[in-house]
């Protein structure tokens, strides 16, 4: 089948999704609330979800692979993180106080066990507003107000880093000095100057470009794992903390993805690199809201307010533009807080056999997809790997990536969710501690299946 007549399939299968996507489409700018959540012709609108299953408007059963793009590592409605916002709720008799209480620094000891480059954290409601608050921070420790970024890199939605996330290569320069391409509207071309753009696994090339622009550059910001998936090399990983160091540059690790996903240490223990900041989200909030910004103290302590507010007319303090606002009605949730603190707990005894079971499911999809005569290399640590249909040996740049066959494996992933299984067509695959053997083996029998249709 072609892509196009396997997406007429999908399209007069789903006319639940098709009608609530119609009317959503009233109201709200493209009938979706993040942009990461179309694909055409239509996205599936869902209704319930259990374990390592998702439910459309239609009534169709999926396996999930995408758990909300990674925060739902213990599958849909895990029992104990249920029973977790239960209690917290009815033994503190509320579920926000908007005041310090004492689990913020207990979680944050709990994180600093697993992430000892935390000497310090702060808490934000999501992942982009950690990095945001990484590269402010990084701008008020050095006094300068440029960030390099990679190309390919994702870090959020806003200006800083709404550069080369997806740039078309024919535009981007070359490899070895790319040249940042707006990923949004609403981007001044002051804002472009100051993202520097640096290529993924090429420390000769970073060396050069962040040489050349030391007196600039504030912070390095970079996915240890490109996309969650394709690792940076140890040698660059090595490379890149003593070069930043060496240039009075900070390293900030964006573990967003790959925090107590790649393994319970994260990218920074399996590298064994100490950044000067880490950001972290998506699991540590068991599918509710979170981020974390932490790391060195003598950085992080810009943030304490030595008697400054902003928000307290007639207080005069400290000089408040001596002090790094930070601030937020949510921050710190305590329900949030005790919701991760429960998930970390579950993890410590059940994120090692299910990466021997996300490992189990990559060899056998090599197997299934050699079977038809197709190379492919699933790059990726721990519970999260991608699919990459290539003859190359390795990916290790953006521009690496784009040479593999997305083609053949959209059409797949269509043929995929026409066989219940649910990703959305190119995403990455994760698994959470649902996905036990018995929902691998029924998705090899999908992937087969697929194979057959297409
Ligand atoms: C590496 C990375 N950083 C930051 C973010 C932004 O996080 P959030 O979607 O929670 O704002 C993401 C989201 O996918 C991410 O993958």
């Amino acid at each position: 089948m072609t892509e196009k007549e396997l997406m007429k399939e999908y399209a007069s299968k789903n006319p639940g999704s098709r009608a609530l996507w119609g009317s959503a489409s009233d109201v709200i700018p493209g009938g979706i609330t993040a942009n990461v959540k179309f694909f055409a012709p239509f996205p599936l609108f869902m209704e319930k979800a259990h374990g390592a299953c998702i439910y459309d408007a239609d009534g169709h059963e999926y396996i999930d692979y995408v758990l909300s793009y990674g925060p739902l590592i213990l599958g849909h409605g895990r029992r104990e993180i249920i029973c977790e916002m239960d209690r917290y709720i009815s033994e503190h008799g509320t579920m926000l106080y908007g005041a310090p209480h004492a689990g913020e620094s207990a979680f944050a000891q709990l994180l600093k066990r697993y992430y000892p480059s935390l000497e310090e954290i702060r808490y934000t409601n999501s992942g982009t507003e950690a990095t945001l608050l990484a590269i402010r921070t990084a701008f008020a420790f050095t006094g300068k107000y440029k960030i390099a970024k990679f190309e390919g890199h994702y870090h959020g939605g806003y200006n800083e880093v709404l550069v080369s996330i997806n740039p078309d290569v024919r535009k981007a320069g070359d490899a070895r000095t790319p040249v940042g391409l707006r990923e949004s509207a609403g981007i001044s071309d002051e804002q472009m100057k100051n993202t520097v753009i640096l290529p993924f696994n090429d420390l000769d090339a970073v060396t050069e470009i962040l040489t050349a622009n030391k007196d600039e550059i504030a912070g390095v910001i970079l996915e240890p794992m490109f996309g969650g998936t394709i690792p940076a090399t140890k040698e660059f990983m090595s490379g890149i903390r003593s070069l930043t160091e060496k240039l009075g540059i900070l390293l900030i690790m964006d573990e967003v993805k790959t925090g107590f996903r790649v393994g319970m240490t994260g990218a920074q223990g399996y590298y064994g690199i100490r950044p000067d900041l880490t950001t972290l989200g998506k699991i540590i909030g068991a599918g509710l809201p979170v981020g974390v910004l932490g790391g060195r103290r003598d950085i992080m302590e810009l943030a304490a307010p030595n008697g400054s507010d902003i928000l307290d007319a007639g207080n005069r303090g400290a000089s408040a533009a001596e002090i790094l606002y930070h601030s937020g009605t949510y921050n710190g949730h305590p329900m949030i807080l005790a919701m991760g603190k429960k998930t970390i707990d579950i993890l410590e005894d059940e994120l090692e056999p299910l990466i021997s079971r996300t490992e189990y499911l990559k060899k056998e999809l090599h197997r299934i997809f050699a079977s038809h005569g197709v190379k492919i290399l699933t790059p990726g640590a721990g519970a999260m790997f991608n699919i990459c249909i290539t003859e190359q040996e390795e990916i290790l740049t953006y521009r690496d990536l784009m040479k593999c066959d997305f083609d053949l494996r959209k059409k797949l992933d269509y043929a995929l969710l026409l066989n219940g299984i649910y990703n959305k067509p190119g995403n990455r695959f994760n698994l959470s501690t649902a996905h036990d053997r018995s929902i691998i083996d029924h998705t090899l029998e999908a992937f087969e299946k697929a194979w057959k249709r297409i």
